[in-house]
């Protein structure tokens, strides 16, 4: 996305306030307890959802988010639950989704935990942005993904798995080299961009299965996600950012939009691969996307043998 593009994005265009019934749904969305999923789940709330999971690393800010939600949105506290999920760890991981899988129904998943960090640590011998951002992030997206396919048959219904990336994703085919010592401000919009490859690569095997699989951008928006500080984003943002509701706005528009959203760039509320980077859709993004898909299927192969099979 060009300069100009991003200008009128962010101070002139407004994202639709969510009015679409959630009425019966299930709902889980990750890193719920602040930013963008908090608002988000407070959407799902307002929208007449019948259950929303909170899946958050820290239960006692997920309950405070709980709170925070039942006494804006006034909704029945029993549909809202906290539940915990560690994306730093496979166990946790797979603990949640084992959970998941005896809710009655599983309408949407919204993947928007994530993080921006200036540390080096490697989570289960990967760079933490990237472990937690990709690797665990499609690691539950597959768990998940059975749940996802058998509410659809069972309810006659089309169930989601909607993916929350960035619109920063003009990087170079060098910066994929996730081994490489690429400097800390290039990875979170590598990871994001990672993202954006993976669900492209992913999507087509789904077609027909009654799961979407979607991407989206939110914009730039005020939220917890710089905490640890970086002067140039805190400028951007007092300048440009969107508040957390309004950038939430955007993942409740791709977790429901229709069939035609299956693999495809949610910008601004509405599908928009145009909105994409020259190189995600250039010759060199797709071999790239065919080669990161295969790169992180070995290691969810390696993680859990035959989770790929779900697809
Ligand atoms: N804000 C923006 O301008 C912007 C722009 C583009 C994309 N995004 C994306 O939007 C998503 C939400 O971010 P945000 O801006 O709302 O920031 P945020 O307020 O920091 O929210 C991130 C959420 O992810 C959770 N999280 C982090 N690590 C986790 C882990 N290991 N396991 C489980 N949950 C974990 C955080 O939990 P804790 O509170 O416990 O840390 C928090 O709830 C992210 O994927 C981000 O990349 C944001």
């Amino acid at each position: 996305m060009g300069l100009l593009d991003f200008l009128y994005s962010q101070l002139m265009f407004t994202p639709t306030y969510p009015t679409s019934s959630c009425e019966g749904q299930t709902i889980i969305v990750t890193g719920s307890n602040s930013g963008l999923g908090k608002e988000a789940a407070r959407h799902f709330a307002r929208l007449g959802s019948s259950k929303i999971i909170l899946a958050v690393r820290d239960i006692k800010a997920g309950d405070a988010a709980k709170q925070d939600i039942e006494t804006t949105t006034k909704c029945n506290p029993a549909i809202l639950e906290v539940w915990p999920l560690d994306l730093a760890s496979y166990k946790s991981v797979r603990v949640f989704a084992s959970r998941a899988s005896q809710l009655p129904r599983i309408d949407t998943l919204v993947s928007n935990a994530g993080i921006s960090t200036n540390k080096w640590e490697l989570i289960q011998g990967y760079e933490c942005t990237i472990a937690i951002n990709v690797i665990s992030t499609f690691y539950l997206a597959m768990l998940m993904l059975s749940k996802l396919k058998s509410s659809a048959k069972e309810f006659g219904i089309q169930t989601h798995i909607t993916v929350v990336s960035s619109e920063r994703e003009d990087n170079t085919f060098e910066a994929l080299n996730i081994q490489s010592t690429g400097t800390f401000p290039e990875r979170y919009p590598t990871s994001k961009l990672l993202e954006v490859l993976v669900v492209r690569q992913v999507a087509p095997h789904l077609e027909g299965s009654g799961v979407i699989l979607n991407v989206l951008s939110p914009g730039l928006c005020h939220s917890a996600l710089a905490r640890e500080g970086n002067r140039f984003l805190t400028i951007m943002k007092f300048l440009f950012a969107r508040t957390s509701e309004m950038g939430s706005r955007t993942l409740v528009s791709a977790a429901t939009a229709g069939p035609e959203s299956n693999g495809r760039y949610v910008h601004n509320g509405k599908v928009d691969d145009a909105a994409l980077s020259s190189f995600v859709v250039s010759e060199d993004g797709e071999k790239a996307s065919q080669k990161v898909w295969k790169e992180l299927e070995t290691i969810l192969e390696s993680i859990q043998p035959g989770i790929t099979e779900s697809l």
